[in-house]
């Protein structure tokens, strides 16, 4: 949640730092703003509730340092007045900052010479920095950044300009921070696509770590310590793989349909190389211990969101393939649990981002407990690479909109090719059934290509049923969490009242719901207990309601309204079938008009508890 972005070059800062916001738009669209250090002293600063296309960047080509923030709203109403940049009293410092500043009341209590403008937690920091600099034990910026941050309670990345030099000095604790490495230019940022089309050479930040980036390009980087930040550390410059314009739209009008047509190159990129299906084994560069694997009683899945019901997916493969008991925990709500043994346990956190706030924690409380701790995201660098014992990178390539759905395919992907390496070690899967699976796994990216290549379909369906009152969205066993997914998503971009459920809940109450208003949506495919979920919904259609099935290529329901069918790939039909699903939240969330890659109240990634 919220867009941090700093230059300091040779070139105007405005245009870099403005491009930059828009790219990192979809971690906040609350308010933008931008501060620039004069040539010749002093600091403009400009800053407007609404998307960054609201803000009006200041005419100063002379300016070649400068900040820029998009922000999520955590605390103060979405106005200008708390639109960050925030500054001093005497508009000498100006500050950026994502995350969440705990004992900002007991702080901003302390300044109370200080004049306060918004109502944000940020606010402190440019105060205490006024406080610091005031100080001549303090020598310089970085200098009043460490004894600043030193006071600070929660988590932050912070950038910071003053008024005196062409300079930026930065800090993250518990929020992401990336420095790029351009010629005779430097760039801070929340995220890589804030400055992608400008350098791939990246420094990627630790907590504690406080960065000092001078006008020539230099940046040096120090380390906490007992005397903060005394200590200078090389944290190496890595290249990040992917092009600028995979973050780009490429003629889409929205970042989630393009996103949902990358399916199958997704899915090529995430298998490629990993997979031996003649020997039945995967390489996912994953590795445990001696005799871990063998001793293994139990994997716990912890995620949030569209990564939790991935996680739903793969637990039923977990058991399925690898023979292991396997539970799957909403991250802001997990803990541990007594009577389980930490090295007979395999904690798993599936997360997009590698930045949501609520996993981390889940992760942070396994490694308490003594777990071994796996990653799956799609971010290199990110937090929860740091914090396990191992990652497997799902490669889905950027995803911008809101709306995660090519990472949701990548995420169950990499997760049962995980399923078939745990089994195949275990001794729990044959590798004639490796084999099968992995073969399935192999068809799926066609499998996705043939149901987008019927997106018409679709798209009808959405026209004709979009104006639903609510929307039910069922299946059974792998369905299940295709329906949760579908319900999200619809509800997400849309607006509109969606619920998933197992379908043979539907007779234990939703049913006094559903009336002719209510369109089913169903999954009825291998993997899902197909007839058995059909007859979930013809009692739904008896009560009135139109029913769309995702239907497997070799059944047939006529009394069905909208029959979408999905190719023929076992275990991964539903998963197929949710792209259906994905195509009819877009259709109908854009039917009315919805900003489909900006949805009210949310961002991408969600850094706060
Ligand atoms: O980055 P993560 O995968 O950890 O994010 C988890 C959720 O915030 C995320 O999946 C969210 O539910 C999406 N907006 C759903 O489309």
């Amino acid at each position: 949640m919220c867009g941090i972005i700093g230059y300091v070059g040779d070139e105007a800062a405005a245009p870099i730092v403005y491009q930059g916001l828009e790219n990192l738009e979809y971690r906040g669209y609350d308010s933008a703003g931008i501060a620039l250090v004069n040539d010749g002293g002093g600091l403009t600063v400009a800053k407007r509730s609404g998307e960054v296309s609201n803000l009006t960047v200041p005419d100063a080509p002379d300016a070649t340092c400068g900040i820029g923030h998009t922000r999520w709203s955590t605390h103060g109403p979405p106005t200008d007045a708390n639109a960050h940049p925030h500054t001093d009293c005497t508009d000498s410092i100006a500050v950026v900052h994502n995350g969440i500043i705990e004992n900002h009341e007991e702080l901003r209590a302390e300044l109370d010479a200080h004049e306060f403008t918004s109502d944000t937690d940020t606010e402190v920091v440019p105060h205490l920095l006024e406080a610091a600099r005031a100080d001549e034990a303090v020598p310089d910026l970085r200098a009043a950044l460490e004894r600043v941050i030193d006071r600070l309670e929660g988590s932050y990345a912070v950038c910071v300009v003053d008024r005196e030099a062409d300079r930026i000095v930065a800090a993250r604790d518990g929020s992401p921070l990336v420095i790029g490495h351009g010629e005779d230019a430097a760039f801070v940022a929340s995220d890589v696509t804030a400055f992608l089309d400008r350098t791939r050479e990246v420094t990627y930040l630790e907590d504690g770590d406080v960065a000092d980036l001078s006008a020539d390009g230099d940046v040096e980087v120090f380390a906490a310590g007992d005397a903060a930040g005394s200590e200078p550390v090389d944290r190496g410059v890595e290249t990040v793989e992917w092009e600028a314009d995979a973050a780009e739209k490429a003629g889409y009008e929205h970042y989630m349909r393009k996103e949902i047509h990358e399916q199958p190159s997704a899915l090529r990129q995430t298998i490629s190389g990993r997979i031996d299906i003649d020997r039945g084994r995967v390489d996912l560069d994953v590795s445990f211990p001696p005799g871990f694997l063998a001793d293994l009683e139990e994997i716990q899945i912890v995620a949030c969101g569209t990564s939790n019901y991935a996680g739903r997916y793969a637990a039923r493969l977990f058991e399925d393939l690898a023979g292991v008991r396997a539970t799957v925990e909403i991250a802001s709500e997990y803990d541990f649990g007594a009577g389980r043994s930490p090295d007979r346990t395999l904690v798993v956190a599936v997360t997009q981002s590698g930045e949501t706030a609520d996993t981390l924690g889940a992760i942070r409380r396994a490694n308490a407990a003594g777990a071994r701790t796996v990653a799956v995201t799609n971010t290199l660098g990110s937090t929860v690479t740091r914090e396990v014992d191992d990652t497997a990178f799902i490669r889905a390539g950027p995803e911008i909109g809101v709306a995660a759905t090519k990472t949701f395919a990548s995420q169950v992907a990499t997760l049962s090719m995980l399923a078939v390496a745990i089994g195949r070690e275990r001794g729990a899967l044959a590798a004639a059934d490796a084999r099968s699976v992995l073969e399935d796994l192999r068809g799926l990216p066609g499998a996705v290509q043939q149901v987008l290549d019927a997106e018409d379909r679709v798209r009808a369906a959405a026209s004709e049923y979009g104006d639903g009152e609510a929307f039910f969205f069922v299946g059974r066993d792998l369905g299940v969490p295709v329906a949760l997914e579908g319900a999200l998503k619809l509800k997400e971009i849309s607006y509109d009242h969606a619920e998933g459920f197992a379908a043979g809940e539907l007779k234990h109450g939703p049913l006094a719901l559903v009336t002719a208003d209510t369109p089913v949506l169903a999954v009825l495919t291998a993997g899902g207990r197909a007839s058995e979920t059909m007859n979930n919904v013809t009692e739904a259609q008896t009560r009135g309601a139109p029913a769309i099935g995702c239907v497997s290529a070799a059944d047939e329901y006529d009394t069905l309204d909208v029959s979408l069918p999905v190719p023929d790939v076992g275990t991964f039909e539903p998963l197929v079938a949710n792209v259906h699903l994905q195509l009819f939240a877009y259709h109908v969330a854009n039917d009315n008009g919805r900003p489909i890659d900006k949805p009210r109240n949310l961002a991408k990634s969600v850094t706060v508890e």
